[in-house]
């Protein structure tokens, strides 16, 4: 977490001698479940031990006063109820109070120094984690009162109508209810959940970010959003109960395949796929089977590269040196996709050995460094 000192000294510089009180919000890791959150389906993510933080305190005027560390304590000011800021870093401060108004929240004015060290970029979801961090200390600093389902909500649909990304719900809810030792099974569609133990004896997770930024993410990912609801319509048709991809099998998305676009039809089978696995590796993990569950992490890759087309070659090579090294059970392209990093599950005494091969092959086949992040599975979001 970044030091508390560093957003205090800025708090006092910019805003004069007070005691803010500090919030934080951490970035996510999930286990298996990707790309079915917006269909409805299930997924396994964790909170990690990187987070945004804020220093903040109410102001008592209808002006929101930012500070951004990690812009070079960039300042900026808006009014409540007035136009959206243009920078894309205060839009997540309008657009979660915004979604709190329309909800019947009175929201004021407030002063606020923020930081964060959730690598960006590295589809760790720093984002969810700002929106959870902003919503969690408005909620608390002037008494709103909304649980903590509504602020994941609230940070959700602030992607959507703010920045213009039709994300699900899966990275707001593990960075609001995430809690150290725990993955959260969520199922989507209900916002029903269960905070399973993870702690895998003589296993480590290892994320490694490819560096390359994902500049495609967030227009592939609408349209990734798209093809679902075509699958989704086509069904319907016939079955007109379903609602998500989350209540189609396989073999009713076969009997219509013909009316299906193949592209769609890819992407929806992978979808549906994708859950199953996850059911499967939650059976394994039970079992405490965590060679199955690598397995199913391998496939989740396959299905994400070839069948969803959102993996890079950068992550593809990533994952293919893993397959080489026995002790890796499992290793897979996490989040969004197109960039970001590789989430692998390892033995212990084979991490530094598959760390120094990626690392090695990696510059000689790209010609550039990529980035290991350690992290561990932490709480949720908080005043901290
Ligand atoms: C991004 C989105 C999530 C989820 C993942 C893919 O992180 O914000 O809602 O869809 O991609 O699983």
């Amino acid at each position: 977490m970044i030091d508390k000192k560093l957003l205090k000294d800025s708090y006092v510089l910019h805003f004069g001698d007070a005691e803010p009180r500090f919030f934080c919000a951490p970035g996510r890791i999930n286990i298996i479940g990707e790309h079915t959150d917006y269909n409805g389906g299930f997924v396994l993510p964790g909170a990690v031990d990187k987070a945004i933080t804020m220093a903040i305190l109410p102001n008592g005027s209808e002006y929101v006063n930012l500070i951004s560390v990690d812009h070079d304590d960039a300042a900026l000011f808006f009014r409540i109820g007035g136009p959206q800021p243009k920078e894309q870093w205060a839009s997540y401060f309008y657009g979660v109070i915004e979604e709190m108004r329309k909800r019947g929240a009175t929201v004021g004015g407030f002063n606020a120094v923020f930081g964060g060290d959730v690598p960006l970029g590295a589809g760790m979801s720093s984002s969810a984690a700002l929106e959870s961090c902003i919503g969690t200390a408005l909620n608390t600093l002037f008494d709103l009162k909304f649980t903590k389902q509504e602020l994941a909500k609230i940070g959700q649909m602030t992607e959507h109508n703010y920045i213009g990304v039709r994300c699900g719900i899966m990275d707001q809810f593990a960075s609001i209810f995430g809690r150290k030792g725990h993955v959260v099974r969520l199922d989507c569609r209900s916002l029903e959940y269960q905070l399973v133990p993870f702690n895998p004896k003589g296993i480590e997770i290892v994320l490694i970010d490819t560096m390359v930024k994902h500049l495609l993410a967030s227009s592939e990912y609408n349209v990734r959003r798209s093809q679902c609801e075509e699958g989704v319509a086509v069904v319907k048709k016939y079955l007109p109960e379903v609602e998500l991809l989350r209540d189609v099998t396989m073999e009713e998305l076969e009997a219509h395949r013909s009316e299906l676009d193949p592209v769609s039809f890819k992407r929806c089978s992978f979808v549906i796929n994708e859950n199953k696995r996850l059911m499967d590796a939650c059976a394994a993990m039970e079992k405490g089977d965590f060679e199955e569950v690598g397995r199913l992490i391998y496939a989740t890759h396959d299905g994400l590269s070839k069948e969803y087309g959102v993996s890079c070659p950068e992550l593809d090579f990533i994952v293919d040196i893993a397959r080489e090294h026995k002790s890796v059970l499992g290793a897979r392209m996490m989040g969004g996709g197109f960039g970001g990093c590789v989430i692998a599950l390892v033995r212990k005494e084979g991490v530094a050995d598959y760390i120094d091969d990626v690392k090695k092959k990696y510059q000689v086949k790209f010609d550039k460094d990529p980035r290991v992040i350690e992290v561990e599975i932490a709480d949720g979001a908080r005043e901290c």
